[in-house]
């Protein structure tokens, strides 16, 4: 049975970019652009033209070059904005107009100062209008997390009238359980009448570290659409990461669930995104951390080095790491010595290796991390006799 595709939505350039500190240059977009279309996100949330000038501009300029993706731009539900972005995405190739208004009880008080109906009518008006200058209109029932299903269900039946093409729910402040995320996308698909005329799309934030985990819960109950950023950067604690979704979609089959992403892209992707903005990636970050493959116990490089699969589920390569490291530690065993021994070009015997195990030993007590040029200090120290090959 062939996989059912989850289109991938990508929110760097905008919610990701929305971080202190991260901003971006044009230049420095098109270039993050290029490569998410090359990377084969079916969407490129380029910006939020009526923010600023600059964004303006990046959304223009995004529009020019990509090849493949459908361009988004964000607005609220104000004619003003919708003006503008329409008018930044006249280039795209697949324009997409993304407005949207505030659903939960919070939002509808305390923000708008207004009443559920007044929201609804606003929503519908604000679809209506971006649908006059674009076929694929997308709806945001903003902080949909924290909105009850039943008035959730009013405002997506009345957008899909309107002619709204994708229904955004977002998470916007990260506060649900997977069970609770997936049940309202459920909930959704059961009850929304004219349901299979839009795509349902997962918008998660990570304040709780359940983004992926709703965002996936969210595809196993029917949404077809994942808001994601490279890096899993965004507002406060970031949004769902791209990489962590579509490598959760892959590594199980049973889901049925599928991406068009290339995934040997990933690990170039992130550097270049964090190199762009200056955010380091953490090194535990799964996927693209920098120990994302890396090994340090005696116990899992024994077993790696017997074979990979024991202590890993991805292959690096897959993701576009060249290869699964084995770090040397003091808690590193003779296996691991060995292998990074032969690397830099010494084949030990049983008798030479234990020597040299135990100089290293010494070593590694007094320092983080044994490196290549260590080993050869190590050798030599040892006393075996021995000259690298390589
Ligand atoms: O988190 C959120 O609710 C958003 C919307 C503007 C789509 O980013
Ligand atoms: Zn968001």
């Amino acid at each position: 049975m062939s996989k059912e595709i989850v289109q991938i939505f990508d929110t760097t350039l905008r919610d990701g970019e929305q971080v202190p500190g991260c901003k971006l240059n044009t230049e420095q977009k098109l270039v993050i652009a290029r490569r998410l279309d090359e990377l084969g996100v079916d969407i490129i949330e380029a910006g939020f033209p009526i923010s600023s000038p600059g964004d303006f501009k990046s959304v223009e300029e995004i529009s020019k070059v990509v090849k493949n993706a459908t361009v988004c731009g964000l607005t609220r539900s104000v004619k003003k904005d919708i003006d503008v972005a329409a008018e930044a995405l006249k280039y795209a190739v697949k324009p997409r107009i993304h407005t949207g208004i505030g659903t939960s009880e919070s939002h509808i008080r305390h923000k708008f100062n207004t009443t559920p109906e007044k929201i609804i009518e606003r929503a519908v008006e604000a679809v209506r209008y971006a649908k006059s200058f674009v076929e694929d209109v997308e709806f945001y029932a903003e902080d949909a997390g924290r909105t009850d299903n039943e008035f959730l269900a009013r405002v997506c039946e009345a957008v899909i009238k309107a002619g709204a093409t994708v229904l955004n729910i977002p998470d916007t402040t990260g506060y649900c359980l997977p069970e609770e995320y997936g049940a309202k996308i459920k909930y959704l698909k059961e009850h929304v009448t004219g349901i299979d005329k839009a795509i349902l799309s997962c918008h998660c934030h990570n304040d709780l570290g359940l983004a992926t985990a709703n965002s996936i819960a969210g595809a196993i109950h029917g949404a077809r659409q994942i808001e994601c950023t490279i890096n899993g950067i965004g507002e406060r604690a970031g949004n769902t990461s791209l990489e962590e979704v579509v490598m959760v979609m892959r590594q199980h089959p049973t889901l049925n669930l599928d991406t068009n992403i290339n995934s040997k892209l990933l690990y170039s992707t992130s550097r270049l995104v964090s190199e762009s903005m200056g955010m380091p990636v953490q090194p535990n970050k799964a996927i693209v951390g920098a120990n994302a493959f890396a090994h340090s116990s005696g116990i899992h490089q024994d077993g790696v080095i017997k074979n990979r699969e024991t202590y890993e589920i991805i292959d690096p390569a897959e993701v576009g790491v060249t290869e699964s490291a084995i770090v040397l530690t003091a808690r590193s065993g003779r296996a691991a010595l060995a292998y990074r021994a032969k690397k830099v070009g010494y084949e030990l015997t049983k008798l030479q290796l234990d020597k040299v195990y135990e100089e290293f030993l010494n070593f590694a007590d007094r320092k983080k991390e044994v490196v290549d040029e260590d080993i050869h200090q190590i050798i030599e120290i040892s006393k075996i006799g021995i000259k690298a090959t390589a």
